[in-house]
């Protein structure tokens, strides 16, 4: 039976904790480091090797772009990470410069996988991959506004003590300052959420800045991005037409096109297989279109 394998480039904070997160939650066969200190991904590869007695039994080395050819699915979380007082969009120029390469290397050695890319500013860091590599959109994936709606989900949970996974509710736009909540479909077993505008209001501006917060406070985030980035892998792995709300190529919806947007898309084997075509009343809709506007402002600013 073919070996499942994931290789993760960049294995800083998020991609180190995301490879120990497979690992831990026995996603893959194999699972390949690479990192431009390639002797960084030697020292990871070799501490969760250690822990091999323990776990599952996956196959986990620093690798090349070499081992890119068989990947089923190429996680990207290299590159710059936002320091205290950086925006994600002040990493744009930076982190380009990284993929430029990246992106050449991948697509020397690999022609069949799917690229779910984590370095920030996520949507643009996506479309750019999308673009550099003529690939189908369906098979470029950045993490989007999983982690944001995860936050979302979980803030209200802790408001209404009911358990975050029985809370559905959607954060779509940028994975970053512009992203909007839809809470006109956010619910709890169909039922409105009794919350009022003013706690509302909170919920949505501490799920926004969460990374601001976190980074303030330590530095970095890496502990949630890892889940959510695990929680993809999975869906595409597992062909489970799962919907998340992940980062895609959106084409007239709502009015918007070409542009990478979080919206909650069906995520399978083949990556996104659809985009959930959800309700959105005339204000969510104007905010989409403005994280959209200020994105494509960015994009054009590359040209
Ligand atoms: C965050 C990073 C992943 O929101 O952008 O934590």
């Amino acid at each position: 039976m073919k070996k499942t394998r994931i290789v993760i480039i960049g294995t800083g904070a998020v991609g180190s904790t995301t490879a120990y997160t497979l690992l831990l939650r026995n996603r893959v066969d194999e699972l390949v480091l690479i990192d431009a200190n390639h002797n960084k991904a030697v020292g990871d590869a070799l501490d969760m090797n250690h822990g091999m007695p323990f776990l599952e039994g996956a196959k986990v080395w620093a690798g090349t772009y070499e081992d890119c050819r068989k990947a089923d699915i190429i996680v990207i979380t290299a590159g710059a990470a936002q320091r205290e007082g950086e925006s994600r969009t002040d990493l744009l120029k930076r982190n380009v410069a990284i993929f430029e390469s990246i992106i050449t290397e991948v697509l020397h050695h690999n022609t069949h996988g799917i690229i779910l890319v984590a370095s920030n500013p996520v949507d643009i860091m996506s479309y750019f991959t999308w673009k550099k590599s003529g690939w189908p959109a369906n098979r470029i994936i950045g993490s989007g506004t999983l982690l944001d709606s995860a936050r979302f989900r979980y803030l209200i949970g802790e408001q209404l003590k009911i358990d975050s996974r029985s809370v559905h509710a959607h954060i779509i736009g940028e994975h970053g300052d512009s992203e909007l909540p839809v809470w006109s479909l956010a619910n709890v077993a169909g039922t409105e959420l009794q919350i009022s505008g003013e706690e509302k209001e909170e919920i949505f501006v501490n799920t926004r800045d969460a990374a601001y917060q976190i980074i303030n406070a330590k530095g970095a985030t890496y502990y949630a991005i890892a889940l959510a980035l695990d929680r993809i892998c999975t869906a595409i792995l597992g062909d489970e037409g799962a919907v998340l709300n992940v980062s895609t190529l959106l084409n007239q919806y709502h009015g918007v096109s070409d542009v990478y947007l979080g919206v909650p898309c069906i995520v399978d084997r083949q990556g996104v297989r659809e985009i959930m075509p959800i309700r959105l009343t005339a204000d969510e809709q104007k905010l989409l279109a403005q994280s959209a506007d200020k994105l494509k402002g960015l994009i054009a600013s590359l040209r």
